[in-house]
């Protein structure tokens, strides 16, 4: 995406308390007008799936008492309507104009659907002091008659389709407080004619088609608090006054529009400002210097302009400044090629967390000052001209995460100090020249998930201390001078996905333990020196996408087992000493020549079919017995006419490869770059998602959890994706969307949801998780269209069991779940249970066995010590564990109605074992008749003991996941033995 958002967005945090007003004027209307202008709404609801309004609004109650209507303490009138989040389609009613006492109207928030055009009698309502109809379907114009709304504070039109400009009617409404037009498609320019806006605190106006230049009275507004113009085509100037006039302004986001000039230097006046983003524009001139003025400054970003840092020194002097602003938590500069210049030493009195300053021609040595940001917790400096050794300073950044300098001119050798860094979890130095061994100490970065060194010159062997690293994602260190065996134990990397070692001079045979990596999805060993056939165990790699063999001395066959790898879109085993038959099942007819040229003896059966079948013409056919005597005839071929054939193809691809390269920016290749077949956790836009989601259309829609909805999508790229998408306006959302981030951004394990983009602006954040096509475990256990046997329900809590397994004892930081529970558990189309929704997950610190909280968890599930004083530790899942096994073998809900009182799932189960067994478990899974019958009693008794053994009243009792995962496989063993010897 060109035009990329630098910083995430801030969002305008618009808090509504609900309120009366009472009211003095006497008025001929009465109760009755406003029970018919709500029927007449009633009527114009074409959908109401809960039914709210169908069996509620009923003229038997009071119009007062009806379910979202608020009425006024003193004249019993309507003064509120809240009807957000009910699922209700249709349009609104002119009648709504008659509801005169009427101070709120509230028919936002996803879920609702109204569609039409506002109408223009709603302008009448001279009470009205909040109109909140963001998220629906409207369309149209906004009205002009909305000027005369003479009461409106608050105003939400966010998320519609709003078309047309922006009448100048509304600015002209002197009491509101709070304009969100945001994310509709509006156009024209923003109306230059305005009122008294005395009292404007909030403008939102981001992601529109809205252009021409901001008027000034904009920055002219002295209570306006933010200002948001993000993403819209606006240009022209920023007033060099701009900072003389807004002292309560705190955000200023102007980002993503075609605004030029010089950044005005009176901006450092703008004495509240805390987020100023500016990224994104055609800005140039010099960055003012004395920013460091805005001592509140937390997020700067300035990425993607054409600014120069002042020409007054060879340093970045504007650096220098920005060590006033304490609370600095975002630095981005990115894509501005004119700073040039060197980093200053002044840059270690910095107190940021977060510097993006790639693309901005940045030279000389990092200073080893850079020691001193101690807060620092990422650094990208990707794509710049640094020179010279790396400070072994960067390892006193014991917080620091990510560190990226790819693309540079460092040299010298790797510090071993950087293996101080404990939290570092993404370490990116392709392409330098840095030199000599790759420290061994590397492997005790446990937390290291992305390592990329290629592109350097590193020598001697991959440290066997490698393969310590058990939580590793992606690792690259093609194109060194690395040589030596690959390390013993590769088969310890358990959640990787991609592996780079191509072009070394790496040696030795492949071990058969690679077949355990099972979600490696790229594999490259190109060009190296390996030997040996290629062991059967490849079968196993069953994620594997891209598989590069290709320039090394492989001998013997290809496998049979590839055929089982239907994933496998790119397949390499060229330049090899490989002979015999080429497997004809599976992918192998998507493969074209350049696959298997260049070896010693491969012959096609008459089954493969190749994709451009005319070159396989240019393969001998395989004979039975057919090495031996024929394969000198299969050698000559490959030597006159394979291989002359296979260099032309391999020159036009170097061709290509090399224009292709050249049209793009001089960027070295980037871990993108490499893995084209990656889903990287790329950010998608708000756009991208509605055309994804047809929308956020309701037939679209999974479910509706406590922070959002879940939506069914189809990227662009033809991917299929639940959306969740976080409801703002509800209180925890926020939070919630930022834990489910931080905690799935790191982990990863075959049975967690896995995620793979996010959406975060101003207003709208939504995260993009793999698609679960087979739904929940609720709905297996408890739809009548649905049976799971008793094999299925052992599988999916093995499932369970070994991601809560993972989460709590194989991550660094141990993991909490919290929320436990069928709806939760998420089944794949190999019904492989994966465990989802981490908005209420909390991370354990090192040192915490347990901490306390105020979140609540889904009754039910919840532990005993969690609901009465919030403690949170692992054995508090280890608990909802226990109740889980119990639901899915009983078919009971812990909240089924016959559970009351002392009466609860557990002391049921518990009575009733083991004598009264078949009385609690779900009678679908003891039939009498059926064969198996005390092979499936003995296994059904076996888990809820087990259950019990989880759900101890005292949590030190209970025990742990690990011994959990292991009794529950032990009970499946007994249990396939058992049946089938019985059978
Ligand atoms: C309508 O809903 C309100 C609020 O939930 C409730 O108090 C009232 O009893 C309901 N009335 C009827 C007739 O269902
Ligand atoms: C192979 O091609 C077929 C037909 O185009 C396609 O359906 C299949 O997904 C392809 N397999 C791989 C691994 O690309």
């Amino acid at each position: 995406m060109g035009n990329a958002r630098f910083i995430p967005n801030l969002i305008v945090v618009v808090l509504l308390s609900s309120f009366e007003v009472s009211f003095s004027r006497k008025t001929t209307t009465n109760i009755n007008t406003d029970q018919s202008a709500l029927l007449a709404l009633k009527s114009h609801v074409i959908s109401d799936p809960q039914n709210l309004l169908a069996t509620n609004w009923s003229t038997v109650t009071h119009v007062c008492n009806w379910i979202g209507v608020t009425c006024g303490s003193r004249y019993k009138r309507v003064t509120a309507l809240n009807l957000f989040g009910m699922n209700l389609s249709g349009t609104i009613p002119p009648h709504l104009g008659n509801l005169s006492f009427l101070a709120t109207l509230r028919l936002s928030l996803s879920g609702n659907n109204f569609m039409g055009v506002i109408p223009s009698s709603l302008c009448s309502l001279s009470k009205l002091e909040l109109l909140g109809l963001s998220r629906n379907n409207l369309q149209g114009q906004i009205p002009v008659a909305i000027g005369n709304l003479s009461s409106l504070r608050w105003l939400y039109l966010m998320y519609n389709q709003f078309s047309g400009s922006i009448p100048s009617s509304v600015f002209n409404v002197s009491s509101l407080v709070q304009i969100v037009l945001s994310h509709n498609q509006l156009i024209g320019s923003i109306p230059s004619q305005f009122g008294n806006l005395l009292k404007l605190e909030v403008l939102h106006l981001g992601v529109n088609s809205i252009y021409g230049t901001i008027p000034p009275f904009v920055f002219n507004s002295s209570a306006l608090n933010a200002i948001a113009l993000t993403a819209n085509r606006l240009s022209g100037y920023l007033p060099s006054t701009i900072g003389f006039w807004l002292p309560k302004l705190e955000i200023l986001e102007l980002g993503d529009n075609e605004l030029s000039g010089s950044i005005p230097a009176s901006i450092s006046n703008a004495s509240r400002l805390s987020f100023l983003s500016l990224g994104s524009n055609s800005f140039s001139g010099y960055i003012p210097i004395d920013l460091g003025n805005l001592r509140d400054l937390q997020f700067l970003g300035l990425g993607q302009n054409n600014l120069a840092s002042t020409p007054s020194s060879s340093e970045l002097s504007f650096l220098s400044s920005l060590a006033n602003c304490k609370h600095l938590r975002l630095l981005e500069f990115s894509i501005n090629p004119m700073i040039s210049g060197k980093l200053p030493v002044s840059i270690g009195n910095l107190s940021v967390e977060q510097v993006l300053a790639y693309g901005c021609n940045i030279k000389g040595r990092i200073p080893g000052e850079i020691g001193n940001v101690s807060n620092l917790i990422s650094l990208d400096l990707d794509n710049n001209k640094l020179s010279g050794s790396l400070p072994t300073t960067i390892g006193r950044l014991k917080n620091l995460q990510s560190l990226s300098l790819q693309g540079n001119k460092l040299g010298g050798f790797f510090p071993a100090e950087l293996c101080n860094l404990k939290s570092l979890s993404y370490l990116y130095f392709t392409g330098n020249n840095l030199v000599g061994p790759i420290p061994a100490c590397l492997g005790d970065l446990i937390s290291l998930r992305y390592l990329f060194l290629g592109s350097n010159k590193f020598a001697n062997s991959i440290p066997s201390t490698f393969t310590r690293l058990t939580d590793i994602l992606q690792l690259n260190v093609s194109s060194n001078c690395l040589s030596g065996a690959l390390p013993v134990d590769i088969g310890k990397w358990k959640v990787i996905t991609s592996i780079d070692f191509s072009k070394n001079q790496l040696s030795g045979e492949i071990l058969i333990s690679i077949g355990d990596l099972r979600d490696l999805t790229y594999l490259s060993l190109s060009g190296n020196r390996f030997q040996g056939p290629i062991p059967e165990s490849f079968g196993g790699l069953v994620s594997l996408q891209v598989l590069d063999l290709s320039r090394n001395n492989f001998s013997g066959i290809i496998p049979k087992s590839f055929e089982k790898l239907l994933c496998l879109e790119h397949f390499n085993v060229s330049f090899n000493r490989l002979e015999g038959e080429i497997p004809s099942k599976g992918s192998f007819g998507n493969y074209t020549i350049q696959s298997f040229m260049g070896n010693k003896a491969l012959c096609a059966a008459p089954q493969l079919q190749l994709l451009q079948y005319s070159q396989q013409l240019l393969l001998p056919p395989c004979k039975a017995n057919s090495f031996g005597k024929h394969s000198r005839k299969a050698i000559q071929l490959v030597e006159y006419i394979l291989f002359p054939i296979g260099s032309i193809i391999l020159v036009l691809a170097v061709i290509l490869t090399f224009s292709r390269r050249g049209k793009r920016n001089a960027n070295l290749p980037t871990a993108q770059e490499n893995f084209p077949a990656l889903a990287e956790w790329r950010r998608v836009s708000y756009q991208e998602l509605q055309q994804a989601t047809y929308g956020f259309s309701e037939s679209k829609l999974l479910g509706v959890g406590s922070f959002g909805s879940v939506y069914q999508g189809i990227l662009s790229d033809g991917l299929s994706v639940a959306v969740k998408v976080f409801n703002l306006e509800l209180e925890g959302a926020f939070k919630s969307f930022d834990v489910e981030c931080e905690v799935l951004r790191n982990i990863r394990h075959r049975n967690l949801v896995r995620i793979i983009s996010s959406c975060s602006n101003i207003d709208f954040k939504a995260l993009v998780l793999e698609f679960m096509p087979c739904g929940s475990l609720e709905k297996w256990l408890y739809s009548h269209n649905h049976f799971l046997d008793i094999l299925h329900r052992l599988n999916i809590m093995i499932d369970v069991a070994s991601a809560l397994e993972y989460l709590h004892h194989g991550y660094t930081t141990p993991v909490i779940h919290c929320d436990l529970k069928p709806n939760n558990i998420l089944l794949d189309e190999d019904m492989v249970a994966h465990l989802g929704d981490f908005g209420i997950a909390k991370l354990l610190g090192e040192h915490d066995s347990t901490i306390h909280t105020m979140t609540l968890a889904t009754i039910g599930y919840m532990a005993p010590e969690y609901g009465s004083e919030g403690i949170v530790s692992t054995k508090g899942d280890v608990y909802s564990f226990g109740i889980l096994l119990m639901e899915t073998f009983t078919r009971k809900k812990p909240t089924d109605e016959i559970f009351a009182g002392e009466m609860s799932i557990k002391y049921w189960v518990k009575k009733s074992l083991p004598e009264a067994l078949i009385e609690v478990v779900d009678t679908n899974l003891l039939n009498n008749e059926a064969r198996q019958y005390s092979a499936r009693r003995d296994c059904a008794l076996s888990i809820l003991q087990l259950a019990l053994e989880c759900t101890e009243e005292v949590p030190e009792e209970r025990i742990d996941m690990k011994e959990v995962v292991a009794k529950l496989n032990k009970i499946k063993i007994k249990f396939l033995h058992e049946s089938n010897r019985r059978a």
